[in-house]
């Protein structure tokens, strides 16, 4: 009786071993600032030939490149030629995507698709999204209206660039430079 248990979970170890493929990310975001250089990382577990195989590299829906690993060559679509090479060890798994001087365009959903011969089931696809920051910049304020007694104004306040978008907080002080609080009729609003 014992035995045939041991067969049995013997095969079903064996079964689950053959043609599942899984491609993964560790991660599911990514923050960076502009202008790094940058690695994300591909995993490909299969029971194929991964020296046959072909990985795919793309953002959003569009083609960043390809590696054809049975003729040794890589493909890079042209925007991005010169800053993306794939890091490359299919042996040990791996098709890292390196990025240099990341930009606000690169704040996107990147994609590593693998098709390994012999080992077409499981997951082919792993996403992970670059979120690419930028300090924001030296906020530029106005006054709307008249700065006379009884006359509704406005104070305005926004950066020219920031990502993500920058969030605002307002103050008011009184003469000392000290917190004070904010008249009951102020009212805060965000406009993009
Ligand atoms: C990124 O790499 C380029 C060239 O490979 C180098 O000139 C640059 O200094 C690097 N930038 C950073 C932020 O490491
Ligand atoms: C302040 O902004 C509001 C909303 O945009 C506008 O209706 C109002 O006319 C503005 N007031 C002044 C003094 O600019």
């Amino acid at each position: 009786m014992d035995w045939r248990i041991s067969a049995f979970t013997l095969l079903c170890l064996v079964l689950s071993g053959v043609g599942a493929i899984t491609v993964s990310m560790p991660k599911a975001e990514y923050e960076y600032a502009r202008g790094d250089n940058i690695t994300l990382p591909c995993t490909i577990q299969t029971s194929g030939d991964p020296k046959g195989g072909v990985i795919s590299w793309y953002a959003e829906e569009i083609l960043i490149l390809t590696h054809y690993a049975y003729a040794t060559r890589t493909d890079i679509t042209q925007p991005y030629e010169g800053r993306v090479s794939i890091d490359i060890d299919l042996s040990k798994g791996q098709a890292n995507l390196k990025l240099s001087s990341i930009t606000l365009a690169d704040n996107t959903v990147f994609e590593c698709q693998a098709q390994i011969p012999g080992d077409d089931e499981g997951k082919r696809v792993a996403r992970t999204r670059l979120v690419v920051l930028v300090a924001p910049s030296t906020p530029i304020c106005n006054v709307q209206g008249k700065q006379e007694y009884g006359q509704n104004i406005n104070l305005t306040c926004r950066s020219e660039e920031g990502s993500p978008p920058p969030t605002y907080k307002w103050e008011t002080r009184d003469v000392r430079n000290l917190p004070r609080m904010q008249d009951p009729r102020t009212t805060t609003s965000k406009y993009q």
